[in-house]
């Protein structure tokens, strides 16, 4: 594979959906829910994920292809070159908002992270990953994460997790919350990658997420010096929804030490 070329292809390919997803906001957008009342999918969602399925099974026939919305292979083993594609991650600021939304793609071979991607459409900001290349936003290359404190940290977090859940014992995560600089909370998991990979907050975690909201984020995140793993400390599986954690490399073995008490 020429990954080089193809991560030129790719660029492009998210630019063009981009373009799509901003022209939509000329049309009336059909809204709907999925597993719950707040889980949105809308018309716009479905049909950049067939773009760029049709895109992808065309140039790349050999290759398959994970998405969110169902349009894609049934994926269940990492074999081969896969892309993990969320056509827009955090549809509910996409619908609510019509910003702070991204496309993320993530490709792999084998189960190796190679190319990544998170596109901020409306501020029109790429962030991509090439393995052992570093990470970049629009193509000027992001610095190297420096060493931080959890004292000196952002945390991001949504309130969910600090509520009573069923999840995660949430008393340790109110003492985290207390002992950290700040928290923020986004609503787009791949764009809360992003910026730890940009050192703007120093961790993001989620107790659900799926392959789509990490796999473009996570080659990003790690390129510039980020670690991320579940909450149990290994590797995503890719494979199914789990927990998630992406930290600075300085704080992140502590998060999950100190503050991370996974109910049963
Ligand atoms: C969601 C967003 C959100 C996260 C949810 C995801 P969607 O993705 O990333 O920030 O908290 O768990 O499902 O549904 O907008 O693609
Ligand atoms: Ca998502
Ligand atoms: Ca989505």
């Amino acid at each position: 594979m020429n990954w080089g070329a193809l991560d030129r292809y790719v660029k492009s390919l998210i630019k063009e959906a981009g373009h799509h997803i901003k022209h939509s906001f000329f049309t009336e957008i059909e809204i709907s829910s999925k597993s719950s009342a707040n889980d949105l999918v809308t018309n716009i969602d479905r049909e950049i994920e067939q773009f760029f399925i049709e895109r992808i099974r065309r140039d790349f026939p050999d290759h398959r292809i994970m998405g969110e919305e169902g349009f894609g292979d049934d994926i269940r083993s990492l074999d081969g070159i896969i892309w993990f594609l969320d056509p827009i991650d955090g549809t509910m600021n996409f619908v609510h908002q019509k910003r702070n939304f991204a496309i993320s793609l993530g490709i792999y071979i084998d189960g190796i992270g190679m190319l990544g991607y998170v596109y901020d459409v409306m501020a029109d900001d790429l962030y991509s990953a090439m393995k052992d290349e570093g990470a970049f936003l629009n193509d000027i290359r992001l610095p190297n994460l420096k060493e931080t404190t959890i004292e000196q940290a952002i945390i991001g977090v949504n309130a969910s997790w600090i509520a009573p859940n069923r999840y995660v014992d949430n008393a340790p995560m109110i003492d985290l919350v207390t002992k950290c600089r700040g928290t923020r909370s986004y609503g787009s998991a791949a764009l809360e990658l992003t910026h730890v990979a940009a050192g703007r907050v120093d961790a993001y975690m989620s107790m659900r997420l799926s392959p789509w909201d990490v796999a473009g984020g996570m080659i990003i995140a790690h390129e510039a010096g980020a670690i991320s793993s579940t909450m149990s400390g290994v590797r995503p599986s890719l494979l199914h929804q789990e927990t998630f954690i992406v930290a600075n490399a300085s704080i992140h073995t502590q998060l999950l030490e100190e503050f991370i008490v996974l109910k049963k």
